[in-house]
């Protein structure tokens, strides 16, 4: 991939395309048939960096893993992690990292965790800090709440976790060291954050016991429960899919349709928003795929207006916000995204490079501690944005640009390919211009 990769005023978009495989569910799959006994097999696999890095990594623990046709793989697990013989390097993926240190708690090991710049960046006490109460030890070897870090795991004791932030990738890690601890395991949301773990759990022979609590939920599992192989149909990446139909939105005359993509309720709060502005979005073939519910999705070119976001919607969008910030470029009047203070601590700080990236195009924002305003008009473009290596930022200027009045330009799009490695294909299969 180049250096960099422009996006051109495009004329209408049309088409239809299928998501790529959804980035959660691909980790999960990779990470519990390593932990199974038996072989595990997977369609649909999303074949990101992020995701091949967790395959690297459960080959490392003892499983044997092999791809055997397109998005399809085969996972040998051995019924436990052992100690590798090499770091483990999750490149990009916070997913990866904080499940897998979960995963690996839970067994008589010794592991050291690493991955690139930005993964070396973000907070990493969030998991081992419950995973230290359980048993497990840590040792920082260059800064304290970052990787790299060396695991002990070993004989553990289940908790009961109250969390502060709705987090899917905390709980999941607290669930899966849970799984070989001794004693039950709870862990407490204040919101209900995405179900992919406990769903999975289910399909891999454990017993997860769900309740509401107020406006979120409770998780009880119990220790000694070993994972049996299956097989894990993955559908497509509602988070991914919002690209490709955010072009539709934004481009005059478009007409886009995502097939494949799933509908779980707590991925969804972008297509929620989208309508409340106005969008023409429809679903149609609504159907059960893997446990999930999936549908195909069809937006077409809508003069959206500014909506306030509610706060208690950010955990099912939150990776969302950067192409809700672009599509708001465009809407009349102002969106307000608030109560979003986690953006700040993924792939990049993503309030603050879309609020620089944005300003840089010559749209209005306003930046806040916790969120950011936008307010849409024409959008000028004529800018080059910095990305910090964020897959998701990088898309979203780059889609920005395809209804921009003049070319923008990102750098350093290659962390693109982490989630969606055939980007730049789709968007110029549907007719739109990146170069
Ligand atoms: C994910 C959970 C979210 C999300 C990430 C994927 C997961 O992170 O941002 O891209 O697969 O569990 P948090 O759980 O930290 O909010």
């Amino acid at each position: 991939m180049p250096s960099q990769l422009t996006a051109h005023r495009s004329s209408a978009l049309a088409g239809k395309v299928r998501a790529p495989g959804d980035k959660s569910m691909s980790h999960r799959s990779m990470i519990f048939g390593g932990m199974a006994v038996g072989v595990t097999t997977v369609e649909g696999l999303l074949e990101g960096d992020d995701v091949l890095a967790s395959a690297r990594a459960v080959e490392a623990f003892g499983a044997k893993v092999e791809r055997t046709g397109e998005g399809e793989w085969r996972i040998e697990g051995a019924g436990g992690f052992k100690t590798p013989l090499s770091v483990i390097d999750c490149g990009n993926a916070g997913t990866g990292v904080r499940l897998l240190m979960g995963a690996a708690a839970g067994y008589p090991l010794t592991a050291t965790f690493d991955g690139d710049a930005s993964l070396r960046k973000r907070p990493m006490k969030r998991v081992t800090g419950p995973l230290a109460d359980m048993g497990a030890r840590f040792g920082w070897l260059a800064a304290e709440d970052r990787v790299p870090v060396a695991l002990t795991g070993g004989t553990l004791t289940g908790i009961d976790y109250v969390q502060t932030v709705a987090s899917a990738q905390i709980k999941s890690a607290i669930l899966l060291a849970g799984l070989n601890a001794e004693g039950v395991t709870t862990v407490t949301e204040p919101e209900k954050s995405r179900d992919h773990t406990e769903r999975m759990l289910r399909a891999f022979g454990a017993e997860v016991v769900v309740e509401e609590q107020g406006e979120g939920w409770k998780i009880t599992l119990k220790g000694g429960q070993p994972l049996k192989a299956t097989h894990v149909a993955v559908p497509g990446d509602p988070s991914s899919a919002a690209f490709p139909l955010a072009a539709g939105l934004i481009v005059p005359g478009s007409e886009v349709t995502v097939e494949g993509v799933m509908l779980n309720s707590l991925r969804t709060g972008l297509f929620d928003t989208w309508i409340e502005m106005g969008a023409d979005l429809t679903i149609d073939n609504r159907r059960e795929a893997g446990g999930e519910d999936v549908g195909d999705i069809t937006a077409r070119y809508s003069q959206l207006k500014g909506v306030v976001v509610p706060e208690e919607r950010a955990a099912s969008m939150i990776d969302e916000y950067p192409i809700l910030a672009a599509t708001a470029a465009f809407a009349d009047g102002v969106t307000v995204m608030r109560g979003v203070g986690e953006m700040r601590v993924k792939e990049s700080d993503r309030i603050s490079l879309m609020v620089e990236g944005l300003r840089a195009c010559g749209v209005q924002v306003e930046e806040e501690p916790e969120g950011f305003l936008v307010t849409g008009g024409p959008v000028q473009g004529g800018a080059t944005v910095a990305t910090a290596h964020d897959h998701r930022i990088a898309m979203s200027h780059l889609i920005l640009g395809l209804a921009a009045e003049q070319p923008v330009s990102v750098l350093d799009p290659e962390m693109i390919a982490t989630s969606f490695p055939g980007f730049v294909d789709m968007i110029n299969g549907l007719g739109g211009e990146i170069d």
